[in-house]
């Protein structure tokens, strides 16, 4: 080994190599609990790469000692091993790669998982792919000639697999048509295509973010055959599910669409107790139809508070509870003003309904409230 090249950090800090030399290859590995997993790793990657051209960018949220091992590992190789810990407890898979991103410097980022999934000797061929056919982007694929799902042990993984990327390709027609495997956790992008302040990825699926967000002009494939797990157990869970959906649905329609596509859902579920309670009101009291009217709204703008706050904005939530509240019941109650007096239009003018007047008017200041709590409650 040349002492100098092997440069390993401990918890917390992020390795630099002295002089700023230029890699070939960066290669980056997110680590959750892979203790057992990064030994035949670091040898694998050590025989099939140069060892003056390429680091390894370890990013990680373990728990279970991996950056020690990895540390002590990293001083039997003349290869720069730098293990970047990340203490905020798991930080996602999709956002350790960013932050490797960040830190490379190679000329080709190659991203690969660490349980050896990937086969490690496959990574020159895919730089050689991307010199060779002069691409900014070289996918690993299991879904091109030559590829295979081999790993994938059970037919439910396979079709769960299968039908994201499916659903991937319909929904992102054009930037995605070149990619047979989007959902591939091994690539290999050129440093200069990489817009790594772009990303915002949430979870596992950060070649997708790429391509979206990226998008890098010529892409290949390399096929490579998924493994099975070299030691310990995947790290995706069922949440993972969902956050998958969410990270595509958000890629596809943009946060602000989403945002207002569930404010409509959550408003439209506010007329549920917004009609029963006039009904009731008018039913069983003998007040006044406009009267019934603002006190069913304010038992809506409750509910539709209590929904808004908890499901669309928790993580937007800068104001105090109640100052939340009170902004919110004004808003929500401010809309009678226009509300009550197009009511007795309908109503007593134009002979509607009290029930179907009450609707009428709520529709037209649905658009409305939407704005004002988008743009000056919230912000998000
Ligand atoms: N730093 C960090 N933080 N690393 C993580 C985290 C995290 O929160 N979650 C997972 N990892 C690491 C794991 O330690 C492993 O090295 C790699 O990410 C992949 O995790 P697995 O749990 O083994 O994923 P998988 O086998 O189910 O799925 C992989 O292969 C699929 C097919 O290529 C992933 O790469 C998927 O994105 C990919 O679709
Ligand atoms: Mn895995």
């Amino acid at each position: 080994p040349k002492p100098g090249r092997t440069r390993a950090v401990l918890p917390g800090q992020i390795g630099v190599l002295p002089a700023p030399t230029t890699l070939r290859q960066s290669i980056i590995v997110p680590t959750f609990n892979e203790r057992d997993n990064v030994a035949a790793l670091l040898e694998r990657l050590a025989a099939a790469l140069p060892h003056d051209d390429t680091e390894i960018v370890f990013v990680d949220d373990s728990t279970d000692g991996t950056p020690e091992v990895i540390a002590a590992l990293a001083a039997d190789y003349p290869i720069a091993v730098t293990v970047h810990h990340r203490d905020e407890g798991v930080g996602g898979l999709g956002g350790a790669v960013v932050e490797g991103m960040r830190i490379a410097r190679g000329e080709w980022i190659v991203v690969m998982d660490a349980d050896l999934q990937h086969p490690p000797e496959i990574v020159p061929d895919l730089i050689a792919a991307g010199l060779r056919d002069g691409a900014d982007l070289v996918v690993g694929s299991r879904y091109t000639n030559g590829g295979s799902t081999g790993g994938l042990a059970d037919g439910y993984r396979k079709l769960v697999s299968r039908g994201s990327t499916l659903l991937v390709k319909t929904l992102f027609r054009n930037s995605l048509l070149a990619v047979s495997d989007p959902m591939s956790g091994l690539f290999a992008i050129r440093a200069s295509s990489l817009d790594a302040g772009q990303l915002r990825p949430l979870g596992y699926k950060i070649l997708l973010e790429l391509v979206v967000r990226n998008r890098p002009g010529r892409v290949v494939e390399v096929p490579y055959t998924f493994q099975t797990r070299h030691a310990g157990e995947s790290k995706s869970t069922a949440a993972e599910g969902i956050r998958f959906l969410k990270h595509v649905a958000g890629l596809r329609f943009g946060p602000g669409r989403l945002r207002m596509l569930a404010f409509a859902l959550i408003g439209l579920s506010g007329l549920l107790p917004n009609q029963a309670v006039l009904w009731a009101l008018l039913h069983a009291t003998d007040v006044h139809y406009t009267a019934a009217a603002v006190m069913a709204n304010v038992v809506a703008v409750v509910w539709n508070f209590a929904l808004t706050d908890t499901l669309l904005y928790r993580n937007h939530r800068r104001r105090a509870p109640l100052s939340r509240f009170g902004r919110f019941f004004l808003m929500g109650n401010a809309d009678l003003l226009l509300r009550i007096p197009l009511l007795a239009l309908l109503v007593s003018g134009l002979h509607l309904g009290v029930l179907a007047g009450n609707l009428l008017t709520l529709v037209t200041s649905f658009a409305v409230r939407f704005l004002i709590s988008d743009r000056l409650i919230y912000r998000a």
